[in-house]
């Protein structure tokens, strides 16, 4: 059995951040149920048919989306014909997605855990998804072989976040301060620490090169990678990311996989 306390400094850091603003993501979650699949992805839309990280069919499949809040992407599964589960470190943001969930009649399996250590056996799954989630809140050295021990041979992970750039030239990522200056060495991107006195939050992300070996050492084989760019530098600013500064540079990166 674990305890709380065996969890690490960042998990414990990011599901009192997560409790506590969840409140502020309970209209997003909302509406993006309300899509019964998705249009777009990211911050900027990104037509889903060009990335394509979902696959059209799932019937019979068995998913998971690691780190759900809301579940809206769990439901988007269910709805395409998959038996999914749903791992959140945040009872707040599981609140809303049984709410949710029941509201819309979707069920799900959600689960308050970290998606570092998922209390489901070696291949139990045909596909992962991770939107946001550990996808930038965990530790790629542990959610990544994690969600390769839960795969089944030939199951795909597809994941979407931050990308490096951003990790670099953000000031203060989350309140706009994205520089057009190198901030942070590239190379030493892993541990993120964006904390002050309000927000102790704890993000991840790595130098691409280091993704792709890690991907490797792992057992993944990369199906696709797209950096994503905001088509419209005079777009309203999103998320607090500048869309002057996201039509340069990207802000997103979406990456594919497979095990080997
Ligand atoms: C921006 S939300 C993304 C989820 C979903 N796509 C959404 O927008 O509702 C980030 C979620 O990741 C969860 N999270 C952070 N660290 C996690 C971890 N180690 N394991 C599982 N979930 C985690 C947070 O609790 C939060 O609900």
């Amino acid at each position: 059995m674990k305890f709380v306390n065996q969890l690490p400094d960042y998990v414990l850091a990011n599901r009192e951040y997560w409790d506590g603003v969840a409140h502020e993501w309970v209209a997003m979650g909302e509406r993006a149920w309300t899509i019964p699949e998705p249009n777009g992805w990211g911050v900027w839309n990104f037509p889903a048919s060009e990335l394509n990280l979902m696959p059209e069919d799932m019937t019979g499949m068995r998913a998971i989306e690691l780190g759900c809040g809301t579940a809206y992407v769990a439901a988007w599964m269910a709805r395409k014909g998959a038996d999914v589960v749903g791992i959140d470190n945040s009872e707040k943001q599981l609140e809303t997605a049984r709410r949710l969930a029941s509201q819309h009649g979707i069920d799900l399996e959600l689960i308050h855990g970290n998606a570092e250590d998922v209390p489901y056996p070696d291949e139990s799954f045909d596909f992962a998804i991770s939107e946001y989630g550990a996808a930038i809140w965990a530790d790629p050295y542990k959610w990544i072989p994690e969600a390769h021990r839960l795969l089944k041979p030939g199951g795909e992970l597809s994941f979407l976040g931050h990308h490096p750039f951003l990790m670099v030239c953000g000031e203060r990522f989350g309140e706009g301060l994205v520089k057009r200056e190198l901030l942070h060495p590239y190379f030493e991107l892993h541990r993120a620490n964006w904390q002050d006195e309000y927000d102790k939050s704890v993000e991840f992300n790595l130098p691409i090169s280091r993704w792709m070996e890690l991907f490797d050492e792992t057992g993944f084989d990369v199906l696709a990678f797209h950096e994503l760019q905001n088509p419209d530098p005079e777009a309203e600013d999103r998320f607090g990311v500048d869309p002057a500064w996201s039509h340069n540079f990207p802000s997103e990166q979406a990456w594919r996989l497979r095990k080997r």
